[in-house]
């Protein structure tokens, strides 16, 4: 064959692979208000920097006719590109292709691109859409699944992953964005393990694909995605925002943007924002809000556990991640899904080297049964230990109540935390007065003839003694009592100072965290 030849060859066959599944499947696709898997990376990637991978790989399957329907590229586009001049590898899954299902070429593809995304330090982004395994593929299909679980799990904490579910995720398609740092859902695509009809046979239970795994069900309930977008075009907005705040791998600093919010700005409102009664709610968010740039945070996990609020934000233009009790919902108490949620993001935090500020104020564990038989002592210790072992640097501001053992776990000068401000209306204690003082004055109540006189004057006077930082400050677990409305100069000039922290965990193969 001749070159011209060979060219007009690349070129039909490119045709062909771009193509996937056909033009009915594409209209199909495009019918269901979605996407093709080359549309979504056009648009994720700065433009005319994507370079396809594998394109021309097809699937092995012999069996149920499966070699008279190969597909060039399989169910998967593949390659690299740029996200706002930063490199990035990208996987799209075509539903086009075998809906979308997972041969162990198409594994072969993803796997090829973990390892160079790993080698290359870079992110890795997967925007699925997909059935799950192949099921003609059987057990081949089972091996190149776990064979890509593997590679998520050895480019954790090395490289950011991040996972857009744009469709179906079913069966087996769910354990890798399981492992990635962030999963973003879009309305109307679903995640779960067993489908509706396999519920209905096992359980007997009626459900639909919306409520056995919708957006908002894994966002709210379940805990597995971290964010929810109305459309496609949210979701590519949003992927390149959160890539905005972390490095693109382990060894490097998150990206540092010129900042123009002045960094000695002062608050006066803050001063004014702790109410009088203590049992008064208000909104944290107001909180971070006045005090990082611009105002501009970016929420992880704003649908679940909202007593906990994380997420990213800049100070002086560089990158923090944020971790605060919401005193406006349940009174900013720690409970298992806050716990588990404040630990994974605390530790990716601690993975990418972006430094964390703490706000404090919680009245501590949240009590009862249901509480205690679900693991809050697990749980809670999760946290507790993501804090522990991190080495970013690390800033609190206790803001009201720091009580029990939600003091020593929200990120406490004795989890080696860097720079504990507190502001004059902490209040920092053992436990919180009313269980204090039926504990300490048991017998006295018990014997007295008034007891809710006594007991009220007892709990006033504890609360008098504990309601002010000073005796927490006169121990030095606190650096420095702070005005609110300085709060901002001072977290920035703090971080400045710690920037260049160097501290280490003992060697060991890994930690035990409590799972
Ligand atoms: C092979 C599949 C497939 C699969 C879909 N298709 N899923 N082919 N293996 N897993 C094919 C369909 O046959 C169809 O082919 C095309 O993709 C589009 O599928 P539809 O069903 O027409 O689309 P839709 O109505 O939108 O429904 C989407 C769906 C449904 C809900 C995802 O396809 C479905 O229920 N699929 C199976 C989901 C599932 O149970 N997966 C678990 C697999 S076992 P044609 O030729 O008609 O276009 C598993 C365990 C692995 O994953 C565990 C590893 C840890």
């Amino acid at each position: 064959m001749k070159i011209k030849e060979k060219l007009k060859q690349l070129e039909e066959l490119e045709k062909q692979a771009i193509l996937g599944g056909g033009e009915a499947r594409i209209k199909a696709q495009h019918d269901k208000g979605r996407l093709t898997a080359r549309e979504r990376i056009d648009l994720l990637l700065d433009k005319g920097t994507f370079r396809e991978t594998d394109m021309f790989v097809t699937h092995r399957c012999t069996d149920f006719d499966m070699d008279k329907q190969k597909i060039l590229g399989d169910g998967v586009v593949t390659g690299y590109g740029k996200i706002n001049g930063r490199n990035v590898c990208v996987f799209a899954e075509d539903f086009t292709v075998f809906g979308g299902s997972l041969s162990k070429a198409y594994a072969e593809k993803i796997c090829k691109l973990q390892d160079l995304s790993m080698k290359m330090g870079c992110p890795i982004i997967g925007l699925k859409d997909s059935g799950g395994a192949r099921i003609q593929e059987g057990v081949d299909s089972l091996a190149g699944y776990t064979e890509v679980f593997l590679r998520n799990v050895l480019s954790s904490g090395v490289v950011p992953q991040i996972s857009a579910i744009m469709g179906p995720c079913a069966g087996g398609a769910v354990y890798s964005p399981a492992i990635t740092d962030f999963v973003i859902m879009v309305k109307g695509s679903y995640m779960f393990l067993t489908g509706p009809d396999v519920v209905k046979a096992a359980t007997h239970e009626d459900v639909t694909f919306e409520q056995l795994g919708g957006a908002m069900v894994h966002n709210e309930k379940s805990g597995v995605a971290h964010f929810a977008v109305d459309t496609e075009i949210e979701c590519i907005e949003l992927i390149k925002k959160l890539l905005s705040y972390i490095p693109q791998n382990n060894l490097e600093d998150p990206p540092v943007i010129e900042c123009n919010d002045d960094i000695n700005r002062m608050d006066k409102e803050l001063d004014d924002i702790i109410p009088d009664n203590p049992i008064k709610p208000y909104d944290m968010y107001e909180v971070i809000k006045r005090v990082v740039d611009n105002g501009e945070f970016l929420e992880v996990h704003q649908h679940y556990a909202k007593n906990l609020i994380v997420g990213f934000a800049r100070l002086n233009g560089k990158s923090i991640g944020i971790v605060a009790n919401q005193p406006a919902v349940l009174a900013g108490v720690l409970d298992c899904d806050s716990s588990m949620k404040g630990a994974r993001f605390v530790r990716f935090c601690d993975c990418f080297n972006i430094p964390i500020l703490t706000f404090v104020d919680v009245p501590g564990f949240l009590p009862g049964t249901t509480q205690e038989w679900g693991g809050v002592i697990k749980h809670g210790a999760k946290l507790l230990y993501a804090f522990c072992e991190a080495t970013v640097p690390r800033v609190t501001v206790i803001t009201r109540k720091a009580y029990g053992g939600a003091y020593c776990v929200m990120s406490s000068k004795h989890t080696r935390a860097d720079i504990n401000f507190a502001w004059p209306s902490a209040e920092i204690a053992g436990m919180g007065p009313d269980g204090a003082v039926k504990i300490l004055y048991r017998k006295e109540l018990k014997e007295a003839k008034d007891p809710k006189t006594l007991e009220k004057k007892l709990i006033d006077e504890y609360t008098e003694k504990f309601a002010n930082p000073f005796v927490t400050a006169s121990k030095g677990y606190i650096d420095a009592i702070i005005r609110p409305s300085e709060t901002r100069p001072r977290v920035i000039e703090a971080f400045e100072m710690i920037e260049n922290k160097r501290d280490t965990n003992p060697p060991c193969k890994h930690g035990n965290i409590p799972l």
